[in-house]
């Protein structure tokens, strides 16, 4: 595919180095169109040369090749990062006054926005009024994520890790309707990764969950303008998406604490940890040891289940209105197929949607693609096509949506 960077004039120029070696890696051909100030941050060359291909920021270079059209006409994508104020700005209003704003004019696919700037700018009512009106013209303005900026002060207005805008770069690619701004407003509590249970302070019950699924649901709620709370247990390693809220728990039991904090005066729940649903009965206070008292058994207890005491919750007249949505990793076996398994899951569980994935063979776990079914309450049913794991929490979120109260 044919991918534009923008890159804006800001200090965060240099994360779009690695945005452009990501994308160039996964075989696009990329062009870096920066403004004047970007050359400021990053040098032209080292631009030309993670890209393969030459850069210019004005209109009167390549004049023959009508440079100021042809690219953004002939772009699959258009990711502008780091997009600052006053780039968002001239986009806003039409300004054609670099190659990058000329090429703006001219795409008529996907633009995603990444923007970048100090907390004041971001909150300024004419940024807000550039904002809105950059995506009532189609395009995608991701959440800046919150943290340490230029200097000392921290907030709003950080860039996204370019892990994220790549992550969603590739969405749009997938599919380029998956983040409109359906979920301004709501509030979505999502949990994600695998919890682990101690057996003695160095060992614990773990399991193959890597949290990237519900990360993935997180952070496209998140840019689908929701309010999101990710409870995370064991992940491996993942960024925190930007602008989520993010929880950090061990335990099952920790991870049901937060969830029912959390839950109160939310909209949904989106239960994608894989959590344990036993525990070691008894947790030893220093290292168990090979010799004289060796352990033969693990002893187990069960965890509460915390998916079905929410619907619990809900039927008790406490979390009405609350939208529940549970994950179910299956394997067939003599009893039936992972759908029979999961059809009757969704019946034991009573939650509204269940995004049911097949595992085993290198799936579902750890891997960058899903695909499976997503079952109703209501008896629908819908094959969720392979793609990656954002691919499948847009398809999630559509399906939510009208739950919603
Ligand atoms: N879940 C939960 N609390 C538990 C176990 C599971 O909230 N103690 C949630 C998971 O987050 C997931 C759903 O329940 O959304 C299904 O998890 P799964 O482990 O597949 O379900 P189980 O009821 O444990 O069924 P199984 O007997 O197949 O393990």
């Amino acid at each position: 595919m044919r991918i534009v960077v923008g890159v804006g004039g800001g200090i965060a120029a240099y994360k779009a180095c690695s945005l452009v070696r990501k994308f160039t890696e996964t075989g696009h051909d990329v062009r870096v169109i920066p403004t004047e100030s970007a050359l400021q941050f990053v040098g032209k060359a080292t631009f030309e040369a993670l890209s393969g291909n030459p850069v210019h920021t004005g209109v009167f270079a390549d004049v023959p090749e009508v440079p100021h059209v042809r690219i953004g006409q002939e772009a699959d994508l258009v990711v502008i990062a780091p997009a600052t104020a006053d780039l968002m700005a001239r986009a806003a209003s039409g300004r054609a006054d670099d190659l990058l704003t000329a090429t703006l004019l001219t795409a008529r696919c996907p633009v995603l926005f990444a923007p970048a700037m100090h907390t004041e700018m971001w909150e300024h009512p004419a940024t807000i009024a550039n904002v809105a009106t950059l995506r009532a013209h189609g395009s995608t303005v991701m959440e800046p994520a919150s943290g340490r900026l230029t200097g000392a002060d921290t907030g709003p207005g950080r860039l996204p890790e370019p892990e994220e805008i790549f992550a969603l770069a590739s969405l749009l690619l997938e599919r380029p309707d998956a983040l409109p701004r359906d979920l301004e407003g709501r509030r979505i509590v999502v949990s994600a990764g695998g919890t682990r249970e101690p057996l003695d302070p160095v060992r614990f019950l773990g399991n193959r969950s890597s949290g990237k699924q519900g990360y993935a649901m997180a952070r496209v709620a998140a840019q689908r303008g929701a309010q999101v709370t990710l409870i995370a247990g064991n992940t491996i390693g993942l960024e925190p998406p930007a602008a989520v809220e993010v929880v950090h728990v061990t335990t099952a039991e920790q991870m049901g604490t937060a969830v029912d904090k959390h839950s109160a005066g939310a909209d949904a729940v989106v239960m994608a940890a894989a959590v344990a649903d036993f525990r070691p009965a008894n947790v030893a206070a220093a290292k168990i040891k090979k010799g004289a008292h060796e352990p033969n058994s693990i002893e187990l207890t069960k965890n509460r289940d915390i998916l079905a005491g929410l619907v619990q919750a809900r039927r008790d007249g406490q979390l009405s209105g609350l939208a529940i949505v549970g994950f179910a990793a299956e394997t067939g076996d003599e009893h039936g197929d992972v759908l029979t398994h999961a059809r009757a899951k969704l019946a034991r569980k009573g939650c509204d949607l269940l995004v049911v994935n097949a595992v085993g063979d290198g799936k579902a776990f750890e891997v960058d693609n899903n695909d499976g079914w997503l079952l109703g309450a209501d008896g629908t049913e819908q094959a969720l096509d392979h793609g990656s794991k954002a691919l499948l929490a847009s398809r999630v979120l559509d399906a939510l949506g009208p739950l919603l109260r």
